[in-house]
């Protein structure tokens, strides 16, 4: 959600601040804003717009500064208290206080009453400008004791960077369920709330800790504890190439993350495989938390959900223990049954989405076990889970899930087959066959990425329908629940997925003459009954996208287009049919001429409720 980026050094500020807003500008938001020292004096000049970072970019060339700024703060607000306006855009300024948020302060309202009682009223209807205001109340000369008594009263999540007027140069920050990154190299003193918006200065960078006081100047940044204890925080490397984070010549993010998800899940999984086992010891999770587990809960929101889906058949398939999926944003308020035999995995592509961490605390409170498989190192979920797999995706940039969910699969093949082999249900050599069986699937993935102009042709039908249907069984249902999300997020075609057995308890009434219609069709022994399912749909008019495995005499009448997968073990061809899902998204989106990477009213992370 919201983009936050400060910036101390010797270079111009608002360059830097522009550029790293561009970067962030992925998170997904509606309005941006700037705010930094004016030649180096207690002048603060703040420069808010709704809409592009591009527009604030125009607007800032406008100000005319003496001298080159060399200290500022920049925000991408994603609105959630008060409408997309400049007065609701961030920063907040009050008396000598000047910040940006990203976060909820639930209390708000509270606070704002307690204020108004000593003649201090906002002018925006958020409930950042309430801490601006409460910060500015406390201060009297001392930053850090201004924003310690602040915060003590603030309830909810936040990341702030805040500048002082009479402290020209200084940002100072702090954060609590919500990520903030910092980063010192020659260029000066960055914070963020990714790392991408620094990697252009330095791979080198550390998460901020909660609710410590972070002090950036040109040449220094200091972490301080509440009680004003010095804190030396782990620096960390990012493990990506700066490329990573740029299109590098494709139109879109989502194509080329689509096309590096070969290498991705090679990334993920190479790691774990031992021997040909899958073995997470490099990962440091023990056998033991698989051993004598009773239930498994998979937790997760949108697209890593339906990895999680995915995970689900594969666990029980193997090692025969129940496991069931729960949509993080209702398991956190389910009352859930949990007791120190169930495993709760959390899978998440950011590590930040708040109900997913949600489900996390709740889960650890209730005494269950927690692994999370999540693809941002050091993020919230991934800290707070007992254990972490993390994906090898590298930054995700659109912000429709592709390579995220592809290395989720990978490693749900992974924990599948090791939860098995530890419970004596799956041999050692059988265990190696199905590792090769993942090796010789992203092979075949690559063959279906060349399937791209076949694709292509078929979204000129799909870009003009206004309902889509997809259909699957078993693994297939789990795709088909994916793919009719890409679909929705980037096309804005309304979408549904049916496990093709449930349409005719009602839904097929929906299905009349052109309604285009997709059907998965891979895996052998439920077959037959997806094709009769086919036959119903096409007998009301459907226009139907088949999608089978290489070697199926597929009758012509039934289908208007048959796409076909390479020969491949079944089990394996979810990473096949995710690149077809994706790629009909994809055109569907583009031949309408939407924005694909931000769709709107979406964000890339989802850090509120
Ligand atoms: O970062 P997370 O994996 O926790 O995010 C969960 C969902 O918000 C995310 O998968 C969302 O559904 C994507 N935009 C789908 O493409």
């Amino acid at each position: 959600m919201c983009g936050i980026i400060g910036y101390t050094g010797n270079l111009d500020a608002r360059q830097i601040i522009i550029n790293g807003l561009l970067t962030l500008e992925y998170r997904g938001y509606d309005s941006a804003g700037i705010a930094f020292f004016s030649n180096g004096t207690s002048d603060v000049v703040t420069i808010k717009t709704t809409g592009k970072v591009n527009n604030l970019a125009e607007k800032l060339k406008k100000n005319n500064a003496d001298s080159t700024p060399v200290c500022g703060i920049g925000h991408t607000r994603w609105a959630t208290h008060g409408g997309v306006s400049e007065t609701n855009s961030h920063p907040h300024s009050c008396g000598n206080v000047t910040l940006i948020h990203n976060g909820i302060i639930e209390n708000y309202h509270e606070l704002a009453n307690m204020l108004s009682e000593k003649g201090i009223f906002p002018v925006s209807q958020t409930d950042s400008e309430i801490a601006a205001m409460l910060i500015n109340y406390y201060y009297e000369g001392d930053a850090c004791k201004a924003i310690r008594k602040a915060i003590n009263m603030l309830e909810g999540s936040y990341a702030f960077c805040i500048i002082f007027s009479d402290k020209p140069g200084v940002i100072y920050s702090i954060r609590k369920n919500s990520p903030l990154i910092g980063a010192i190299c020659d260029e000066g003193a960055f914070v963020a709330s990714d790392v991408v918006a620094v990697i252009d200065y330095t791979k080198e960078y550390f998460i901020l800790p909660e609710d410590h006081i972070a002090i950036l100047t040109a040449d220094s940044f200091k972490i301080y504890d509440l009680h004003g204890k010095e804190v030396i925080p782990d620096v960390m490397r990012v493990n990506w190439d700066i490329a990573a984070a740029k299109k590098g010549g494709y139109e879109h993010f989502m194509l080329k993350e689509i096309h590096e998800q070969p290498e991705a899940i090679t990334k993920t999984i190479s790691p774990r495989i031992i021997g040909g086992l899958p073995d997470f010891s490099n990962d440091n999770v023990p056998d033991e938390l698989f051993k004598g587990i009773s239930n498994i809960v998979i937790t997760a929101c949108g697209t890593a959900m339906h990895a999680g889906m995915f995970g689900r058949t594969m666990i029980e398939r193997y090692s025969r223990i129940p496991v069931s999926v729960e949509i993080a944003s209702e398991f956190r308020y389910s009352d859930p049954i949990l007791s120190e035999k169930t495993l709760v995995i959390a899978i998440s592509q950011s590590g930040e989405t708040a109900d997913t961490l949600a489900a996390v605390r709740l889960a650890k409170s209730c005494g269950a076990r927690t692994l999370s498989v999540v693809n941002v190192k050091g993020s919230i979920i991934a800290n707070e889970s007992d254990y972490v797999l993390y994906t090898h995706a590298g930054p995700e940039i659109s912000v429709a899930s592709t390579k995220a969910y592809v290395v989720q699969l990978s490693l749900m093949y992974l924990i599948a087959y090791r939860i098995a082999m530890i419970n004596n249900k799956l041999s050692c050599e059988e265990a190696k066959d199905k590792v090769n069986g993942i090796i010789t699937a992203v092979n075949n993935m690559k063959k279906v990425l060349k399937m791209d102009e076949e694709l292509y042709l078929i979204t000129n039908k799909l870009a003009k329908a206004e309902d889509i249907f997809y259909l699957g069984r078993g693994l297939d249902y789990a795709i088909a629940c994916e793919g009719s999300l890409k679909l929705k997020e980037i096309s804005y075609i309304h979408a549904e997925a049916y496990a093709a057995g449930e349409l005719k308890h009602g839904t097929i009434s929906l299905i009349t003459d052109n309604v285009p219609v997709i059907a998965f069709a891979t895996q052998e022994h439920i077959y037959q009954k997806v094709i009769s399912n086919v036959v119903e749909v096409r007998s009301r008019g459907a226009y139907v996208i088949l999608v089978t495995s290489a070697g199926k005499h597929v009758d012509t009448t039934l289908c208007d287009h048959h796409i076909v997968l390479p020969r491949m073990d079944e089990e394996f061809t979810p990473f096949c049919t995710a690149v077809i899902l994706q790629y009909l998204a994809y055109y569907t989106a583009v031949r309408r001429n939407l924005n694909v990477d931000q769709p709107r009213n979406l964000a890339k992370s989802v850090t509120v409720e």
